[in-house]
């Protein structure tokens, strides 16, 4: 249909909403959606969580303690419960990053007050004269404490630097194996926890060319058959998800991939479920500062998010090489964007950096490449959940607040085991600065999906300029009447919610226009709006 007939008539039925719809100046985007037999389900998982003993995510973060002041349900943060259970948290990797590869489980379980304390790995980036010791206060029955209350599977990181396949093993069986079988499911009674937690997924390892062992790829494959071959085998099927690249580095880190399959592939046959990737929007080694910045900096942050696309798709063919029928998947435990160190909270809370509205774009972006992408991914776990990196939250004693990117979470909830609906726009790239001059990246992101009778379409606006308004098409077979739809944005490109003002940035309802096979809705400036389409 000719947009201009399309507006006219979409007018005559929802006249009202359509003039809410139009803001005075604004692009059009014909964006067509699609629903072919075959498109794959988006994973829940991918829209996990990674919480890790650094700085102030466990303790404080997470844990406050039974005896806090601050409102807890058996020591676990209550505001944190409610909150992962209003998005759905589907899942939680834990104890790490590079502190699982010198984490022994057993120091976390038993009388909390007769636990060791323990060397942490991030100690050595203390600032000086503060403690990092760990209390061992949040062991595994803590953690699937946690899982149990916000309904999220548990994801382990096993310890393969400074650990054992034996003790990864027992661990295995501590958790997995039923009561009355061997002495580690007696043990867990004996701690309180009769029935086995029923942990699925396991990571071999975690960044085994770096902090977890500083491995090649050769060495590394060699390890994974030696932790997994006796696996015990016990319910729930495992799914073994073995270390992969740096996918940030210059290179993608492709290497890394190609050189552990071909040793895998060498007459081996050692089951690999899921190929874990860590993609940081790196920008340590920048000036980039996380809560001021100007438009190069705005830009050069979400072409990052784009750049999830490519790395995916380079590495799917990389892995594609060895395993033609593509049996494993990826996992892409660790992702945000990472700034230097200097704007924490509070010094002793590592990496706790107050993100912006800058960061909630960043994640859109990310989320639509995931589910473009939901052939290829099993999982992914934002790095991390809570005061740390990429935070849906930051937290300090009673003080407490939601980022922008947890309300991207909150957003994109409906993808979380839709149907992918592919979807296609016509729209000329941005030309935008850069710190490097100037660069090109996609003027609109966008991803849709459907379950049962809901149809949900994001779409993301980067642009400090121009707003847009997507005209959209459903797919064959399908029409709508009724929508609703989400926006989140703010007028300063900079905003960010802090303990003073923890609502500056938040949802907010958005005028939809809906007719039949067609619907309508702007996308302010640097903006993310969802939609949610009834349909017949
Ligand atoms: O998320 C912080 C750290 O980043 C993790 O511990 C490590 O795996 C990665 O390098």
């Amino acid at each position: 249909m000719h947009r201009r007939s399309f507006l006219r008539s979409g007018a005559c039925i929802t006249a009202g909403l359509m003039t809410n719809v139009r803001p005075s100046y604004a692009a059009d985007v014909e964006v067509e959606i699609e629903l072919p037999e075959n498109s794959p389900e988006i994973s829940r998982h991918i829209y996990g969580h990674f919480i890790e003993h650094l700085g102030g995510v466990i303790y404080d973060g997470i844990w406050v303690g039974a005896d806090s002041k601050i409102e807890n349900i058996g020591g676990i943060r209550k505001r944190f419960v409610e909150d992962m259970k209003r998005i759905g948290a589907p899942n939680f990797r834990w104890p790490g990053g590079c502190f699982a590869d010198g984490y022994h489980w057993r120091d976390g379980i038993g009388d909390r007050a007769k636990r060791p304390r323990t060397y942490n790995y991030w100690q050595a980036q203390m600032p000086k004269g503060l403690d990092h010791t760990e209390t061992n206060q949040f062991g595994i029955h803590e953690f699937m404490r946690l899982c149990r209350l916000t309904g999220a599977e548990p994801y382990l990181a096993a310890n393969m630097a400074s650990g054992s396949p034996k003790e990864f093993h027992d661990w295995a069986l501590y958790c997995n194996a039923p009561g009355g079988t061997v002495t580690q499911a007696k043990e867990r009674a004996a701690n309180g926890d009769e029935k086995p937690f029923g942990v699925r997924w396991w990571g071999v390892g975690n960044e085994s060319w770096g902090c977890g062992g500083d491995m090649t790829p050769q060495e590394y494959a060699t390890l994974y058959r030696k932790f997994i071959t006796q696996f015990p085998a016990y319910q729930p099927k495992p799914f073994l998800v073995a270390v992969g690249p740096r996918g940030h580095s210059k290179d993608l880190d492709l290497g890394w991939t190609d050189g552990f399959w071909a040793a895998m592939g060498d007459g081996h046959r050692s089951r690999v479920d899921g190929l874990s990737i860590h993609y940081y929007s790196d920008f340590r080694n920048t000036p980039e500062r996380v809560a001021s910045f100007d438009q190069s900096g705005w830009y050069d942050v979400i072409h990052k998010g784009f750049g999830t696309g490519d790395l995916i798709e380079k590495h799917w063919a990389a892995m594609g090489k060895y395993d033609r029928e593509h049996r494993t998947k990826f996992v892409i435990d660790e992702w945000g964007v990472w700034y230097k160190p200097g704007e924490e909270i509070t010094p002793a809370y590592l990496l706790s950096q107050p993100v912006t509205l800058r960061d909630a774009v960043h994640t859109a972006v990310t989320f639509d490449v995931f589910n473009r992408h939901a052939d290829k991914i099993a999982m992914a776990n934002v790095a991390q959940t809570i005061n740390c990196i990429h935070s849906l939250f930051l937290a300090q004693g009673d003080r407490y607040t939601r980022t922008p990117p947890y309300y991207v979470f909150e957003m994109y909830r409906n993808h979380m085991g839709a149907r992918l609906a592919p979807i296609r726009h016509k729209v000329s790239d941005l030309s935008v600065p850069s710190r490097e001059g100037t660069i090109m990246m996609p003027a609109l992101s966008g991803s849709a999906s459907v379950k049962g009778k809901t149809l949900s379409v994001t779409l993301t606006n980067p642009s400090l300029d121009s707003a847009q308004v997507a005209n959209l098409r459903l797919p064959a077979n399908v029409s709508s009447k009724e929508g609703r739809g989400t926006v989140l944005t703010h007028s300063e490109m900079t905003a960010r919610n802090t303990f003073e003002n923890p609502d500056n940035v938040t949802l907010k309802p958005h005028p939809v226009a809906v007719s039949g096979k067609r619907a309508q809705i702007s996308i302010p400036p640097h903006a993310i709006v969802s939609l949610e389409l009834q349909i017949a």
